[in-house]
């Protein structure tokens, strides 16, 4: 199986992952948890480097939820600097292979030095066209929603907004995910099935996938397994299938 072998037009343009499992696999591997974190970062540059080869343009990453903090200081901080390192290290590798970085989230609450490197990156690498890659740092889905909602809420206080102008187009507007499409294809590993907070207005009609694998394992190959089986699938947006002629 190829990724030619799947029709273009059944391809998802935008897939979201819930990567899921990193504790688990260092446990596994007799392992520090850091350690899984280090393998499951590692992890995203082979699976966005597959994406440009099936030529996918858009993948979003749960890298870290508001629930997260709950985690201990240890580790929180621990992925606070892997996700610095990530930044610091990758912005070449991005330019050379045409990636877009995003990050979506509530920023705000991130260190400064975080901060100044997202927004670099962000500048730096906004003329990349070939894949969108989306990191979702100190992100919820209530979180976003709440936060869109106050923006809103000020215009409307300020007169630039009426409420009868608000619709699904012109909320979405207020999203942190305003220039993306909606996912088509959520794949989320470790088997777990759940949502978690991600992208809860975006996930409206994307379709699920749930691995069995642990986020670092997850290949490649695990990937084309996934785009495989949405392309099998009959996506009806509440309407109905289409008839088959005869
Ligand atoms: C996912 O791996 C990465 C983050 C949530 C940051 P986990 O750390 O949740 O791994 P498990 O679920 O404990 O195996
Ligand atoms: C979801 O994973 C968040 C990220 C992948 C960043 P969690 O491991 O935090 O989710 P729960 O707690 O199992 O729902
Ligand atoms: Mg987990």
């Amino acid at each position: 199986m190829q990724i030619a072998d799947i029709q273009p037009e059944r391809l998802p343009r935008h897939i979201a992952i819930i990567l899921d499992g990193n504790g688990r696999w260092a446990k596994k591997n007799g392992k520090l948890r850091q350690q899984g974190h280090k393998a499951g970062a590692d992890n995203i540059e082979v699976i966005g480097d597959a994406m440009i080869e099936y030529g996918i343009p858009f993948l979003t990453v749960y890298a870290f939820s508001t629930e997260n903090w709950k985690r201990s200081t240890e580790e929180v901080s621990y992925l606070m600097g892997l996700m610095k390192r990530y930044l610091m290290k990758n912005k070449q590798d991005a330019l050379r292979k045409g990636i877009r970085i995003r990050v979506i989230g509530d920023r705000s609450k991130l260190s400064d030095d975080l901060q100044v490197l997202i927004r670099e990156m962000e500048r730096d690498t906004k003329d990349m066209t070939r894949l969108n890659l989306t990191f979702a740092i100190n992100y919820g889905g209530r979180d976003e929603i709440v936060r869109a909602v106050r923006r809103a809420a000020q215009d409307v206080k300020q007169g630039i907004l009426a409420p009868e102008q608000l619709d699904e187009a012109a909320f979405s507007a207020y999203l942190d995910t305003c220039e993306l499409p909606d996912p088509d294809l959520m794949i989320r590993t470790s088997a777990e099935q759940r949502i978690s907070n991600f992208l809860l207005w975006q996930l409206a009609y994307s379709e699920f996938y749930f691995s069995d694998r642990l986020w670092p394992d997850f290949t490649p190959e695990d990937l084309l397994a996934a785009i495989q089986d949405y392309a099998s699938r009959e996506r009806r947006f509440g309407g109905r299938v289409k008839e088959a002629k005869a």
